[in-house]
């Protein structure tokens, strides 16, 4: 299976997102080879740091940079990887769209702010073109570093906006804005495998795990929400 992480803006956790993912991934017992199309290659910097990591995170998470000639995913010798999880840094790129084409899914991080929102349009359009190739292409959008106080209403807010792009649909995630995230970014970990493990954030990626790999979405508790998230 192909996933992507990807979008127009930066800085909205495609990298969090798919490192995070990529370590579940191999945490569980698969093949996962990380691909980083960032000329940033931060994916590629969290895994060189992890077999850094004084603890020796254990699986070691292969990663590769791959730029204009990303579609070899499709091809062999890439084939022996049960799952690639792509990191599709830089704004329209040429590597988002060419992936796009052969991917399963796309996921698109957005922080719920207006000028995050805005940027859906564009992604609308690329993920209906791309679909005159590729028509199954499922592309879900993850609301990230959603404020963790109750009383800031953009979270609702921009979910409720969500719905006027007819080539998107919500995936249900919202994931909040907490600093073990930044931590386990800078150890090449995953937020699971964080001492002492912050549970809140351990539950939402296990909940991104099984939107992506079960094709469901545990129900968001109302709590996380509203009220003390
Ligand atoms: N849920 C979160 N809580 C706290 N910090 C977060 C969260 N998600 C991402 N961050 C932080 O926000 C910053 C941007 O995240 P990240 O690098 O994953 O975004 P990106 O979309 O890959 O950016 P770029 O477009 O530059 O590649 C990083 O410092 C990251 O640690
Ligand atoms: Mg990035």
């Amino acid at each position: 299976m192909i996933v992507i992480l990807g979008g127009e803006k930066g800085g909205t956790g495609k990298t969090t997102l798919a490192t995070n993912l990529a370590a579940l991934r191999a945490i569980r017992g698969h093949d996962v080879l990380l691909i980083d199309t960032d000329r940033q290659e931060s994916a590629n910097f969290w895994a060189l740091t992890r077999t850094r990591t004084q603890s020796g995170a254990k699986p070691v998470i292969t990663s590769q940079k791959l730029g204009g000639s990303v579609l070899r995913i499709a091809q062999e010798p890439y084939r022996v990887y049960e799952d690639i999880i792509v990191d599709a840094g830089g704004r329209n790129s040429v590597e988002l769209r060419a992936t796009m084409t052969i991917a399963d899914v796309l996921y698109i991080p957005i922080q719920p702010s207006q000028f995050d929102v805005w940027t859906l349009a564009r992604m609308n359009e690329l993920v209906g073109e791309a679909r005159r190739v590729n028509p199954p292409l499922r592309a879900r959008v993850i609301l990230n570093r959603a404020s963790t106080n109750p009383s800031i209403t953009e979270t609702r807010e921009t979910i409720g906006i969500l719905g006027d792009y007819d080539q998107l649909s919500f995936s249900g995630l919202v994931i909040h804005d907490r600093i073990v995230y930044r931590r386990a970014a800078a150890r090449g970990l995953a937020v699971e495998e964080m001492e002492p493990p912050d549970p809140r954030a351990v539950e939402e990626m296990n909940r991104f795990y099984h939107e992506v790999y079960d094709g469901k979405t545990q129900p968001q508790q109302q709590t996380s929400l509203t009220q003390n998230p």
